[in-house]
């Protein structure tokens, strides 16, 4: 079993050997980088490359550990015991009735290994990692209600992202293997560009990739564009039909580009490249 990329994501080597490090050692594998690298789309890739199920949860700042084990529903069981006549309070003694289960649970008893993406881990509370230490590492939790151990019947391959806004925990970090997607070099861009336009002409391509690493090497940018919004730029030139004229200065000067809501998403870095290309057309 060996990730390879697929024809809709472009995996650099570094990073199908970090997917299959993590495998062997049978350890998650957490994934850091920046917004838009492909970070959640990689445990999607690897799950349709290995047909295995992909299972998702995606962490919210209000989420808690527990949810991802199962949850206790007090408030139907209540209203159940309220309603029900004698045939239906069969129901609401059994307490297995109420229990609703976690995306864990659901990957723990699955009957084939699947792919478990743990998304954007950074944005719950500090408390979140270090409750699911002995879930991630011996793959079993308790029941309380039902005094019930659940293993898991497959190790899943777990995927854990992170847009770095906490810390986590180094008893956590020890039990993961770590892969940092770094940006795009001009090369492996073209790649992806490739993958998603297949048909985009070449020196329209240049042009426009010319012009977003102009705008990402800015110095001073409060958020530079990513991959994902130079697709969705490239997606717009196409559909406005924008020739590549317009994107090249006839002096190779930095302008600038049409549409360029889609790469810069706040004043104060729109007028510092506005600056940019000012001071530089005026010092010819
Ligand atoms: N290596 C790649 N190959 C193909 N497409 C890519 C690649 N990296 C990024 N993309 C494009 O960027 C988009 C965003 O990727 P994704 O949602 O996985 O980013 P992310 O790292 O999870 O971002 P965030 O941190 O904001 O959640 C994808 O839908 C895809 O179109
Ligand atoms: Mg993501």
């Amino acid at each position: 079993m060996k990730f390879q990329g697929s024809d809709q994501y472009v995996a650099t080597a570094d990073l199908m050997l970090a997917v299959n490090a993590a495998a062997t050692l049978q350890r998650p594998l957490l994934i850091k980088g920046e917004p838009g690298t492909g970070k959640t789309m990689l445990a999607e890739e690897v799950a349709t490359a290995l047909g295995r199920p992909l299972l998702q949860w995606h962490i919210k700042s209000t989420t808690k550990a527990q949810q991802g084990l199962y949850e206790y529903d007090a408030v139907s069981r209540l209203r159940d015991s309220q309603l029900a006549g004698i045939e239906g309070s069969e129901r609401v003694r059994n307490i297995e009735n109420y229990i609703v289960k976690g995306v864990l649970w659901q990957a723990f008893e699955a009957d084939e290994p699947v792919v478990l993406l743990i998304d954007e881990i950074d944005k719950a509370d500090i408390e979140f990692p270090n409750d699911l230490l002995r879930e991630i590492d011996r793959m079993e939790f308790y029941v309380y209600e039902t005094r019930q151990l659940i293993k898991a019947k497959h190790r899943p391959l777990v995927f854990i992202t992170s847009n770095n806004e906490k810390e986590l925990p180094d008893a956590f970090l020890r039990r993961c293997f770590f892969h940092y997607i770094k940006f795009p070099d001009a090369e492996t861009m073209q790649q992806i560009v490739n993958v998603h336009f297949p048909t985009l002409k070449k020196d329209l391509l240049a042009a426009a990739l010319k012009n977003f690493y102009d705008v990402r090497n800015l110095p001073g940018l409060k958020k530079k564009p990513s991959t994902s919004e130079l697709i969705d730029w490239l997606k717009l030139l196409l559909a406005e039909d924008v020739p590549v004229d317009a994107l090249q200065s006839k002096d190779e000067k930095v302008s600038i580009p049409p549409l360029v809501g889609a790469l810069l998403k706040n004043e104060q870095d729109l007028t510092l490249f506005e600056k940019l290309v000012f001071m530089q057309r005026n010092n010819r």
